[in-house]
């Protein structure tokens, strides 16, 4: 069988609703490993991919650059930065400087970049916890000291007093993630001043993770952190990728904006391989996603705030133990289990127990046990699949 037409993609990517769609077969035929990691008889929620198909104009762009057999070198990764540039600048009201731009091939190796480049062993990094788990990896791979910072579990909100008790004279760097994984919050101004304030007091690097960003909820906003306080100028490294808003994430490219002069001499002096660039189907991909892909994204937002409010009905009904606060931004719902009678590692016991794959809350560090994340950007019919074995595992019974 040849390849799929780019119609085949345009019919099954937007439903009659106007929402995206998934087709479990369809999942199951891909190599990626959200769908592969458990076997045929698990139902996976977990890692944050999304089910549908990316957007046709990005399919088009990758699929064209194949059909040329266009896979020598170039084009060069700068190409991404314009269309970053006025992506921001028409999703957030940001217009970031382009000379301060530099591609990577992951947010993660932008994030670890910054992070060694900044720092030496030892050295204090701040996360506001329970957080996305590679931040937390970053750090204890790179030598550096982890300095958590609880979010106060009930609604998940940055103290700024705790903040400044947790700063000492080693530490060097806050790691935020705005809008946060797991939680869903987007933090707001009064949160972002705390931190600000404390990054200014004490001279600290802010290194803000905004892949999520695109993803807001109705009712909330992003507002990228390089906007609106003075205090973050010359402080601050700001992460951004298509790659959660899209579903992109194997095509490996981000940017950074670095608004810190010691990180872009230290990024200039370093061998220029050594900081790796995208491959150019994840140039050419990442550039059709933020020029031409603005309605697909909306219907990408209304798809998955629709899927949270199936999530939220379902669970009130079939398993009213497990509670939620719907998150502000992101595909990802923290579900707290702890009167589910699950332990302190509910994915694993509903792995086990009910065929559904679930991020584990532990892994997410404190104030993650007795909570899992449940990744929704699927369909509705996969969803209510998913929550029918939830539901069985925790109440013993589910709706018919
Ligand atoms: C907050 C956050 N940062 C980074 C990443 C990973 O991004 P990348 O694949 O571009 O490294 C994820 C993936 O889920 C994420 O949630």
């Amino acid at each position: 069988m040849g390849a799929p037409s780019s119609g085949h993609y345009r019919e099954v990517v937007i439903g009659p609703d106007g929402l995206l769609t998934a087709d479990e077969q369809r999942c199951r035929a891909r190599v990626g490993v959200k769908w592969n990691r458990y076997g045929p008889d698990v139902v996976p929620a977990w890692v944050a991919d999304m089910d549908f198909d990316p957007p046709p104009a990005v399919l088009d762009a990758v699929r064209g650059h194949i059909e040329r057999g266009d896979l020598g070198y170039g084009p060069f990764a700068d190409d991404v930065v314009e269309p970053w540039v006025s992506w921001q600048e028409r999703q957030h009201h940001w217009r970031p400087d382009a000379t301060r731009v530099r591609a990577f091939t992951s947010t993660l190796h932008a994030l670890e970049a910054a992070l060694w480049n900044t720092t030496d062993r030892g050295d204090g990094v701040v996360v506001f916890t329970p957080i996305y788990s590679p931040f937390l990896d970053a750090i204890a791979d790179s030598g550096r000291r982890r300095i958590d910072v609880p979010l106060d579990p009930n609604g998940w909100r940055i103290s700024g007093e705790r903040l400044s008790e947790a700063i000492d004279d080693t530490t060097r760097v806050i790691l935020f993630c705005q809008p946060h994984n797991p939680t869903g919050r987007v933090f707001d101004a009064g949160e972002v001043a705390a931190v600000a304030e404390v990054a200014d007091h004490h001279d600290l690097l802010v290194i803000s993770d905004e892949i999520w960003g695109d993803l807001v909820h109705p009712g909330a906003v992003h507002r990228p952190l390089p906007i609106g306080d003075e205090r973050f100028d010359g402080r601050l490294v700001t992460l951004g990728s298509a790659s959660k808003s899209f579903n992109l994430a194997g095509l490996r490219t981000a940017v950074a904006h670095i608004d810190h002069a010691p990180l872009l001499e230290a990024l200039a002096s370093m061998p220029k391989h050594l900081q790796g660039a995208p491959s150019s189907l994840g140039i050419v991909g990442t550039v059709a996603a933020w020029s031409e892909c603005d309605d697909w994204l909306a219907a990408a937002r209304r798809t998955i705030a629709a899927r949270c409010e199936q999530l939220a009905r379902r669970l009130a009904i079939d398993a009213p133990s497990v509670r939620f606060d719907p998150p502000e931004a992101t595909y990802l719902c923290w579900l707290d289990f702890r009167d589910a009678g699950l332990g302190d590692d509910p994915a694993a016991a509903l792995l086990d127990r009910a065929g559904v794959a679930l991020s584990s809350g532990p892994q997410f560090g404190p104030g993650g046990a007795g909570y899992a994340r449940l990744n929704v950007a699927t369909s509705e019919e996969i969803l209510d699949e998913i929550v029918d074995r939830i539901a069985r595992a925790v109440d013993g019974s589910s709706s018919p």
